[in-house]
């Protein structure tokens, strides 16, 4: 009720409006396509789709009148609505196309274009639609609001309308020396074209906004100083926070949300603040895949399928399914007989040369259980080439099937072991596993690893039992996910959040295990508690020194899974390249050399050794309680760089184990 109370005031920009409702907690198990691949209606969307974003680099809305026809249709009120059923992006970028038209042709009669606006409006800030979705789909809903021509007839005075707004003293906040200060700095910045935060990060980091935010924080009226000034920091501090830590950014769009829900259009698409211009930079340089593979059903329905529907599914549901009939193997935990496999995922040339060595590894130490999920032709072709293998291909590169992969296995009936690509196994890790399940007094139904300095996890491996429970969780961490898109390492946060921070203690032996959570939001769907521990981090399942809190102690004959930490592994994903050689892959994998296989065998072993002493660190790993947030960012500098546009050079304190 209180929304509809809201949504009235939207023109009259400056009225708080204190009822506004915090993000839905609830999350939706049903995966939105946004991107709207299967959906006909008033259009056909992908087609649409597909062809505007050919054209995606446009300067203004009149470079689109290819466009116009579709954007024309917006004009009913009626179709609009049928435009956002059918698909919301789509229709919001029909829409923004249309309200430029439309602004375009108007020089001082806006209120003509007021309906299109305040539909433009609601449709993205007073929905819930989660404004990283809005950013990362493939509708390039930034191009048509970038109306360069506002700005061109308030300066040249071509409009008193657009004049008189981008020169009113108070929406400029001339009286306050800070943001007047800020104003002048911002369009300087602006007309240099990109790299903004670095230029404007004397302002963004001032003490002063630091202050504000402490403020806006305490307290709950709390009312800005400057609020349109007010909102652009915000929305450039959400962009730091999406190129650095997840949690800042959840906090940065949370506290942006009720600002921009009573934002009037005009202050968004004409003001001197460019906020139009602003707010594409939060999600720079990530897309995001709207499309699983698996079809909704398949991962999120409690239903037992039969072969025939398993049969009749997605390819990748049909292809899973022939790969668990064929390769699934039992295993016996306190003489309860269950069906296993493993599950790997990898695209890319740079690891998929590897992928024969890897699979061969798994076999040779007899677990003939691997299923490979394949996210390109070379991997799937290339894994279909060793003997015995398994290989599902996947059309999606996205992070996400860390948890469709075993939601999809869970889901048929089977338990899975989900283990990285950069990991090399030195023993049989199905025996290794059923002793560890059988170490606690209750078996546990979900483990995972662990890092080696500090009380987090580390989803490098982990074993899904397939229970109710389980399944029902890792629902909603993947609905969740999909909601909320974030480059790369959320998915490990999110999982520390969703798990919280009480594993199951073995009856004997070893220190007690600390874990601590993650924070991403202040409140998460519930979610079912997983009977949950972890795989044993000193050493056991152990990583190699690559961050400041990885490494391993002990001795190298006790290691099962050494996971090698290959940072850029999921580059597709993220902004940033780590462009380290690859050379744990050539030392691990590689059974070649210009020798004698003899020779190659023993430089081989000697160079693993050598690779596994450099990240030991003493006998023990020393008990610890140290929670796994990075610390704060303290340096951030952005650098122009070749065909990307630029890239993002990110210092903090201490970099964090999830920045894989
Ligand atoms: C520019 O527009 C303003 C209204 O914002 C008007 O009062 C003023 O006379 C105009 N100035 C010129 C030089 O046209
Ligand atoms: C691996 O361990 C499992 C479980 O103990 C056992 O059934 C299997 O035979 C082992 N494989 C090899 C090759 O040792
Ligand atoms: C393994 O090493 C040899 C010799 O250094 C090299 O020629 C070969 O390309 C490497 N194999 C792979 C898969 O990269
Ligand atoms: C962490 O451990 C230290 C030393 O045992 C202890 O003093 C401290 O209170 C613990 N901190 C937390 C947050 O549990």
């Amino acid at each position: 009720m209180s929304r509809v109370n809201c949504l009235w005031l939207a023109f009259l920009a400056f009225l708080p409006c204190v009822h506004l409702q915090p993000l839905a907690n609830e999350v939706s198990l049903e995966l939105v396509d946004w991107e709207c691949r299967q959906v006909v209606g008033l259009f056909n969307w992908n087609k649409l789709r597909e062809i505007v974003v050919e054209y995606a680099d446009f300067e203004s809305p009149l470079a689109m009148t290819e466009f116009t026809e579709a954007a024309l249709v917006l004009q009913d009120p009626e179709a609009r609505r049928t435009a956002f059923q059918e698909c919301p992006i789509g229709a919001i970028f029909l829409a923004s196309l249309n309200l430029g038209i439309c602004l375009h042709r108007v020089m001082e009669e806006v209120t003509e274009c007021e309906d299109v606006a305040d539909f433009l409006m609601a449709s993205m800030f007073r929905r819930e639609i989660p404004l990283a979705v809005i950013l990362t789909s493939s509708w390039p809903v930034r191009s048509p609001q970038k109306m360069v021509f506002l700005y061109e007839r308030g300066s040249h005075n071509l409009s008193t309308f657009w004049h008189s707004l981008q020169h009113s003293p108070s929406l400029n906040c001339e009286d306050d020396e800070f943001f007047a200060g800020f104003l002048k700095d911002l369009n300087w910045a602006i007309g240099q074209g990109e790299s903004l935060v670095g230029k404007l990060s004397k302002w963004l980091f001032a003490p002063k906004v630091q202050e504000l935010e402490m403020d806006q924080l305490r307290q709950s009226n709390w009312e800005p100083p400057c609020r349109l000034g007010w909102i652009a920091i915000m929305i450039l501090k959400a962009s730091i926070g999406w190129h650095t830590e997840p949690r800042t950014f959840f906090t940065y769009a949370e506290s942006l949300r009720p600002y921009l829900m009573l934002l009037s259009p005009w202050h968004f698409l004409g003001s001197s603040w460019f906020l139009s211009m602003l707010l594409p930079h939060v999600c720079q340089f990530h897309r995001t895949a709207f499309h699983l593979d698996f079809d909704q059903t398949e991962l999120m329905a409690e239903t037992h399928p039969s072969l025939a529907s398993m049969l009749l599914g997605s390819p990748a549901m049909r292809q899973s399914a022939q790969a668990v009939l064929s390769h699934a193997r039992p295993y016996v935990v306190r003489g309860e007989q269950r069906l296993l496999v493993y599950a790997s995922y990898v695209w890319g040339e740079d690891y998929v040369r590897w992928l024969p060595a890897y699979v061969s590894r798994f076999h040779e130490l007899g677990m003939h259980n691997l299923i490979m999920f394949c996210g390109d032709e070379t991997a799937y072709e290339m894994c279909r080439r060793v003997e015995g293998s398994a290989c599902v291909f996947l059309e999606t590169k996205t992070g996400l099937h860390r948890y469709t992969i075993p939601l999809a296995l869970m889901n048929m009936g089977v338990d899975a072991f989900v283990i990285d690509f950069d990991i090399y196994a030195f023993k049989n890790l199905t025996e290794k596993l059923i002793v560890e399940l059988e170490s606690y007094q209750e078996t546990p139904e979900f483990l995972v690893g662990g890092s080696f300095g500090d009380a987090c996890i580390c989803n490098a491996f982990a074993y899904y039992r397939s229970t109710l429970a389980v399944r029902d969780f890792t629902r909603t961490l993947l609905a969740w996910l999909y909601q909320y898109p974030f480059p790369h390492g959320v998915t490990q946060k999110a999982l520390s959040a969703f798990l919280g921070e009480e594993p199951m203690q073995k009856t004997t032996g070893s220190e007690p295990w600390v874990v601590k959570e993650e924070i991403l939001v202040k409140q998460l769907p519930p979610v079912p508690r997983l009977k949950w521990s972890l795989l044993e981090p000193g050493v056991e399942f152990s990583s190699s020194r690559k961050l400041a809190t990885s490494g391993w102690a002990g001795r190298q004959e006790d290691i099962v899974v050494y996971h090698f930490f290959h940072g850029g592994w999921l580059a597709s994903e993220s902004a940033v390249d780590a462009n380290e050689p690859w050379d744990e892959f050539d030392i691990f994998y590689n059974l070649t050399c210009e020798d004698t296989v003899e020779a190659c065998a023993a430089r081989r072993e000697a160079r693993i050794r050598r690779l596994l002493e450099k990240s030991r660190l003493g006998d023990r790993r020393p008990p610890t309680n140290i929670s796994c947030e990075t610390l704060e960012v303290i340096d951030f500098t952005v650098t122009p760089s070749d065909e990307k546009g630029m890239d993002f050079t990110v210092t903090a304190n201490s970099p964090s184990s999830e920045n894989l």
